[in-house]
């Protein structure tokens, strides 16, 4: 709900915040040339548009059918599907990486979504999530905002979602970007 209202200002309220890295990603996620990408809540694609012009060939999921419309109002250059990350519409090892940029804390069944994730992806394929650590005050605020908006706002401590994954047979670390969000970065053997 809250993204079927926020999707028309979305971009301009990312660009305000601290949350987009869509500039950083492209050089995170390298090599991207020939790969397929899925963007995992994708949203309007603010991610998308640099991961497809460093040469990836880009899916992007998303739930909302108001972002998915402001993606394709943008002329993002990816495939968008409309389902849920609990329960993609893929065969098996389909990608060579998947992202999930701001996206993890907003799933609601976020097992599903790790097994999901972990059947869409290649052997030595890579998974990334860029997200928010709950043990720090900033997260706490985001926290409350979003619970106002009936968000499910479930963050998960970095080491927490190292072993998470670790269960599902990924491997991975996460480092922190600044004093509250963090990235994960795995690989399935
Ligand atoms: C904060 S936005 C992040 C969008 C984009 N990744 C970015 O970095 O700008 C979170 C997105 O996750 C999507 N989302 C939430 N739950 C979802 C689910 N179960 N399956 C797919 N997308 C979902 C929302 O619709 C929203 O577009």
């Amino acid at each position: 709900m809250l993204f079927e209202m926020m999707a028309p200002f979305y971009d301009k309220f990312m660009h305000k915040v601290a949350f987009d890295h869509s500039g950083a990603i492209p050089e995170w996620l390298a090599p991207l040339e020939g790969r397929e990408v899925l963007d995992l809540g994708g949203g309007t694609g603010i991610n998308a548009v640099g991961l497809a012009g460093a040469g990836a060939k880009v899916t992007l999921v998303d739930s909302s059918r108001a972002m998915l419309h402001r993606a394709e109002q943008k002329g993002v250059p990816a495939l968008l599907v409309q389902a849920d990350a609990a329960n993609l519409p893929f065969s098996d090892e389909a990608f060579d990486i998947v992202l999930v940029s701001d996206a993890w804390h907003h799933f609601r069944n976020q097992d599903a979504v790790a097994c999901e994730t972990a059947r869409v992806l290649r052997r030595g394929g890579r998974f990334y999530i860029i997200d928010f650590d709950p043990a720090r005050l900033q997260t706490k605020i985001i926290a409350f905002v979003e619970r106002l908006f009936a968000e499910p706002a479930t963050f998960t401590r970095p080491d927490d979602l190292v072993e998470k994954l670790l269960a599902l047979g990924i491997m991975g670390s996460c480092r922190f970007l600044d004093n509250y969000q963090y990235l994960y970065e795995g690989v399935k053997p």
